[in-house]
């Protein structure tokens, strides 16, 4: 489309004013010698048909006005198929030039002897005309064009607040809504075809705008609650006002879901790394069993308490139950109720209201269960939760909504929780140190991590993964192992904190090691001294026995750790200070006498 005529209604109207001051008929040609314009009078071709136009492709080649007295007559006529017939009798034709360029040509042009008389007679008052009207129609295209650049503008403007994460609302000096973004829209639940009445306080009733406007002073990051369907939602929001000539005309309101503000800020503080069930290592069939559990457990939303003595992974397991989940898009929160001062741990659970009590931060604060919105919320060590917030956490769990210190409205929450604790939480309901009815609100899914020293064949398996995990952080790559002596003396040790303690042992070791094994010599002294003390302990402590009962359970003991292959009975051999033949020959006298005890039994 040529540039006329996409001006086309300004530039017939130009072109009827000049047609009813004159009487002649006016003709607009684009560079195209399309006809764009025209007055309707004589014979001519209609809008939209091109002309042949040999003087018009004149005035626009030589970009000067051109005067046709004897149409078909003239020079320019002579290639014409109308040479010599056309029914013009005299025109003049002027060119639009814009910035250097040819747009077109306007032409009055008469069609009888009264009008050519007019035309001929009026002829030098007319081209100064004709070229005021050119630079009419040059600023109506201008304006044109600036209309369409503005448009555009506003288009990728559009565009732009239409993509950003923030609701955006502009309104004027009066709070009536000028314009918003889809996010504002979206969050809330508004469409486009807002009256043009609407005011802001229409749409979120708790605004401060009105403050805003008054004092002409925007806020940055405050938060509020908002009533939207019936629901408690908190946004995140800012506000700046526009100003022209120093009057507030209007302002800017931002706003983001808290629940989108607190899972940026979980993402960008609390990177814990994700952990999924491959991370737990374990060789033990009632681990195995407990993972395959947490595979399945892990789609469902059910609360989840895990049981088990310290260090044994609690935390592991919680985290591979989020992450191997739906919910694993969705933040984890981790709060240890037992670290948090008990006065605190209530606000941290649910948050504070703004101003809610002496102390408070002035903005209010949503506690960790807000932030678990969309996610999982782990309470370890529940069992050390005083029986007051037991009675809230109650609550929160039947009702799946918390509300804020000092607040008025619940708000709702999704969240899945899992407790842990490695304390005997029905012995304290027995005691009355547990609430019965939260012990079963949380006791859904039980889970129990049997301690490490119940499932010995795991200690190989993480040692090997803590030697992998340590010996790169700690500059030890030529590390290749352990010595069987240093792997049975891990495998003898009671191991009350569990794999935490195995974990610190290892880093221990390779820190201490030279070798490329490491030794016995490398485990810390409470390890090797374990077995010397329990032994001598217990020889001390206990009533004399036989010394073949001594010497029988010695035996066992040795192939219990050192395994009952060659190379096991070997080592055994060599750690019980005998032969290998003579722990063969005591072996076979200890089967000799069971034997015996057999036939007597019956
Ligand atoms: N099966 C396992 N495989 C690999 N690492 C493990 C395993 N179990 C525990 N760990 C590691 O042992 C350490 C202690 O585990 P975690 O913190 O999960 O135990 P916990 O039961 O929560 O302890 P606490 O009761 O002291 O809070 C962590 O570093 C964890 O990664
Ligand atoms: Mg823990």
């Amino acid at each position: 489309m040529s540039y006329l005529s996409e001006s086309r209604e300004d530039i017939q109207k130009i072109a009827d004013a000049i047609a009813a001051v004159l009487d002649i008929e006016v003709i607009i040609y684009d560079n195209d010698l399309v006809v764009v314009a025209t007055t309707g009078g004589g014979v001519h071709n209609s809008i939209g048909q091109k002309v042949r136009g040999y003087v018009i492709k004149e005035a626009m080649e030589k970009k000067c006005v051109i005067v046709n007295d004897r149409p078909g007559y003239h020079d320019l006529c002579q290639p014409c198929h109308l040479c010599g017939t056309c029914p013009e009798q005299a025109n003049i034709n002027c060119p639009i030039i814009l910035n250097n360029q040819v747009l077109g040509v306007i032409g009055l042009t008469a069609f009888s002897e009264s009008q050519r008389e007019s035309l001929l007679r009026n002829l030098p008052g007319l081209q100064t005309f004709l070229e005021k009207i050119s630079d009419l129609v040059k600023s109506k295209l201008a304006e044109h064009e600036l209309v369409q650049q503005l448009s555009a503008l506003v288009n990728k403007l559009e565009n732009i607040l239409d993509c950003v994460n923030e609701g955006l609302i502009a309104v004027d000096n009066n709070g009536k809504v000028l314009q918003y973004n889809k996010t504002a829209a979206k969050l809330f639940e508004v469409y486009y075809s807002q009256s043009d009445t609407t005011k802001i306080e229409d749409i979120i009733a708790n605004i401060p705008i009105k403050e805003v406007l008054i004092s002409g002073n925007g806020y940055t990051d405050r938060e509020i609650p908002l009533e939207i369907a019936g629901k408690t939602i908190y946004v995140m929001s800012s506000a700046r006002t526009m100003k022209k000539e120093g009057k507030v005309i209007g302002a800017v309101i931002s706003f983001r879901d808290m629940r989108d503000v607190n899972k940026f800020v979980y993402e960008i503080s609390s990177y814990q790394g994700q952990h999924s069930l491959d991370e737990i290592i374990t060789s033990n069939t009632i681990m195995k069993h407990l993972k395959n559990k947490l595979r399945v457990l892990s789609k469902s939303s059910s609360t989840v308490l895990i049981q088990g003595e310290s260090g044994t992974g609690k935390e592991l397991i919680a985290r591979a139950l989020h992450f191997e989940g739906t919910r694993k898009e969705g933040p984890f929160i981790t709060i240890n109720c037992s670290a948090i001062p008990e006065a605190l741990l209530e606000s941290e659970l649910f948050g504070y209201e703004e101003g809610a009590f002496t102390g408070a931060k002035k903005k209010g604060k949503p506690g960790k269960f807000e932030l678990a919105n969309g996610g999982t919320i782990f309470l370890d060590e529940i069992g050390d939760m005083h029986l007051y917030l037991q009675a809230k956490l109650l609550r929160v769990l039947q009702e799946r909504e918390v509300e804020r210190v000092g607040g008025i409205k619940p708000v709702s929450i999704d969240v899945r929780i899992i407790a842990a604790t490695n304390r005997n939480l029905e012995e304290m309901v027995k005691n009355k140190e547990f609430r019965e009815d939260l012990f079963f609100r949380l006791n859904v899914i039980p889970l129990f991590i049997p301690p490490l020293r119940e499932r010995i064949e795991d200690i190989e398996p993480l040692v090997e993964h803590f030697l992998n995990k340590y010996k790169f952080v700690l500059n030890k790559e030529q590390i290749i192992g352990f010595t069987s002596q240093a792997v049975n003396f891990l495998k003898e040790y009671n191991w009350t904190g569990n794999i935490r303690e195995l974990e610190n042992a290892v880093e221990y070791a390779i820190n201490m090691e030279t070798k490329v094994k490491i030794e016995a010599s490398s485990l810390p002294h409470r390890i090797l001294n374990y077995s010397k003390n329990v032994e001598t302990g217990i020889l001390l402590n206990s009533k004399i026995l036989p010394l073949a009962q001594i010497e029988e359970t010695m035996i066992e003991k040795a192939l219990k750790i050192y395994g009952d292959s060659l190379a096991g009975k070997k080592n055994a051999a060599a750690a019980l200070g005998i032969d290998l033949s003579t722990l063969y020959r005591k072996l076979k006298q200890k089967r000799k006498n069971a034997k015996a005890i057999l036939y007597k039994d019956n």
